[in-house]
């Protein structure tokens, strides 16, 4: 079946039903959603039997919804209807919630129900859930509609003969609907509400007199002060008082100053650092070790898996820790929500010299895509339970086994990114676990993978069910049985070897050479590409059009074969 994805981006959510579906073997085209007449001319030129609408902030065109089954993804239970579904369920603390596909028509959000899925709720970012419970709710309402309009003969049920629908419409939340009163409200509700605004509005408030948004809290248990009194530093956030207890925020928005981009709290207000005591030592924050059973596993849980200068370092330092432990294997857990997305483009985007930034973030983040390689002592796991992209991709590829959780997206090229070439020495890893000329294409084509197809591309060594706790506990089992193997000493050696006889063929510092002189072309040269991308991606710029790789419908004659794994 043709189906033509109708979308305000290509995000996480978007990408994950484009590798669903490409998988069930459905051709699926993408637009975006700029204009009435550009969504118009993309149904007339590729003539879908679906449209889809996973992610889109205005209604479809009547002239589009009356000629097409156009279906829309509504992250809310059954009724729900209106612009901040998930803001107002977290808000509202509710224990479960859903997400239902709906034929569009005169009515936004109310028009016939397709499928629904329900989930469970706990204390979440909006980002995270939507990340992960919606998605895979998402996942399995849109594979159900799709499946009952092939079938035909299905007829989708109108919202007032939905038996006990409890959703309601609801307005778009607005600023004054946020706001924390930090006198009145508790840790618990301060909480609630920075959560419901995560990643995107955030929260307007004000620190150190100037007005921000408010992103990425988490509870400071053992912490109290005055109510709305700012106690301290820690790690990169701020810490301040709420009526019972205390709260870090890691993340803000400023408004006023030169950076009106997501910053961490201690870069954003760095004039601020010496006013406030620093709590404790949390430089390396977001990273954590632990061990058992001959196994160590390193955690880095950096906010949208972004990686700056300095975390690679902490992370290269607690990784040489991890070695140096009488253990058999290293296993790379990453955060909750994504594991790895590569250099941290906001930093870059603020430093007084963005070329010489991305230089240096480029340059840590190879040191430990060779530190990874190197390694001689462990075997090196890298377990993939949230989404990869770019180099965060190929540093999961610098160890010996890449297992994936199955719901996952990876998106391993760097070209999206203004044509960046790439480093973390994937001219070395990539080729080797898919070959030359699958490698070309993958860098070429820029699409996202699913696990399951990374795994038989040979991208990934196993992909494993089930949500991020599952997906851990079975990393763990599998980790702990490698461990035991009474050969594991023989896979060592013969890991050595191999490293020692690739060197001698080719020794990794010249693909790191070889990359680096790419890159430097990207960062110094005169071609501007990558620093005007790399702007228009953290002022989150609306898209102009749609990249061509995406829209197959304007394909000149449609003649070009995508080739799917
Ligand atoms: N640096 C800083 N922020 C990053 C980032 C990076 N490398 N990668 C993602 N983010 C941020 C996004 O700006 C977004 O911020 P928000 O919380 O303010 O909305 C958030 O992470 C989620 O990203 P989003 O693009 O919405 O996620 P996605 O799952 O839809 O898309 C990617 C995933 C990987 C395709 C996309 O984030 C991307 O292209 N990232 C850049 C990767 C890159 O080029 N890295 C540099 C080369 S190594």
């Amino acid at each position: 079946m043709r189906i033509l994805f109708l979308t305000h981006s290509f995000n996480s959510l978007t990408q994950r039903l484009f590798v669903d579906l490409t998988q069930d073997g459905h051709e699926v085209s993408i637009e975006f959603d700029i204009a009435d007449s550009v969504t118009e001319e993309a149904a007339a030129l590729y003539q879908p039997d679906i449209v889809l609408a996973p992610f889109l902030k205005r209604a479809i065109p009547d002239t589009v919804w009356r000629n097409h089954v156009c279906m829309v993804v509504h992250p809310g239970i059954v009724g729900d209807r209106g612009p901040s579904a998930l803001d107002w369920a977290i808000q509202r603390g509710e224990s479960e919630w859903g997400v239902t596909v709906l034929q569009a028509d005169a009515v936004m959000d109310a028009g016939n129900v397709w499928a629904t899925e329900t989930f469970s709720m706990g204390v979440e970012k909006k980002s995270s859930l939507y990340r992960n419970q919606v998605t895979e709710a998402a996942s399995k309402a849109v594979r159900s509609a799709v499946v009952r309009y092939l079938d035909g003969g299905f007829q989708p049920c109108p919202l007032e003969q939905w038996p006990n629908a409890r959703g309601e419409e609801r307005p778009l939340m607005r600023q004054a609907d946020r706001k924390i009163n930090w006198e009145a409200d508790d840790t618990h509700t301060v909480l609630r509400k920075i959560h419901a605004a995560d990643g995107f509005p955030g929260v307007r408030d004000e620190l150190f007199g100037s007005p921000c948004f408010l992103f990425d809290a988490r509870a400071e248990p053992d912490r109290a002060g005055s109510a709305g009194a700012l106690l301290g530093w820690r790690g990169h956030g701020v810490v301040r008082a709420t009526r019972d207890g205390a709260v870090r925020i890691g993340q803000v928005r400023r408004i006023d100053g030169e950076h009106a981009f997501k910053l961490p709290a201690s870069i954003a207000f760095a004039s601020a650092l010496e006013s406030l005591p620093l709590l404790d030592d949390a430089g390396a924050d977001g990273i954590r070790y632990e061990e058992a059973d001959g196994v160590g596993y390193l955690y880095f849980d950096f906010y949208n898996g972004a990686m700056s200068t300095a975390q690679c370092r902490q992370l290269l330092a607690a990784y040489r820790k991890a070695c140096a432990r009488q253990t058999r294997i290293i296993v790379l857990m990453g955060g909750e929500d994504f594991w790895s997305n590569g250099i941290h483009l906001n930093l870059i985007e603020a430093a007084s010299s963005p070329a010489d930034e991305s230089w240096e973030n480029i340059q840590a983040m190879d040191d430990m895509a060779e530190a990874i390689i190197r390694t001689t002592s462990h075997l090196t796991i890298a377990a993939l339970g949230g989404n990869a992209g770019a180099g965060g991709v190929f540093l999961a590829l610098a160890t010996d086994r890449v297992w994936a959780r199955q719901g996952v997206v990876l998106n391993p090229h760097y070209k999206n990114m203004g044509n960046l070439y790439g480093s973390e020495l994937w001219t070395y890893t990539l080729p080797k676990r898919v070959g030359a000329t699958r490698a070309e294409s993958i860098m070429h084509n820029r699409l996202p993978l699913g696990a399951a197809q990374a795994l038989r591309m040979g991208i990934a060594d196993a992909c494993i069910e089930g949500d991020m706790a599952s997906f851990r506990m079975e990393v763990k089992k599998r980790a702990m049985e490698l461990s035991l193997m009474p050969d594991h000493g023989e896979h060592l050696a013969a890991k050595a070897e191999m490293r020692q006889r690739e060197e001698s063929i080719k020794p990794l510092l010249l693909y790191r050479e070889a990359e680096l002189a790419e890159m430097r072309r990207n960062f110094y040269g005169f071609d501007p590409s990558y620093h005007y991308a790399r702007h228009q991606f953290v002022h989150k710029a609306l898209h102009a059009w749609t990249p061509r790789h995406l829209c197959r419908h304007r394909d000149i004659g449609r003649h070009i074969q995508r080739v799917n794994f």
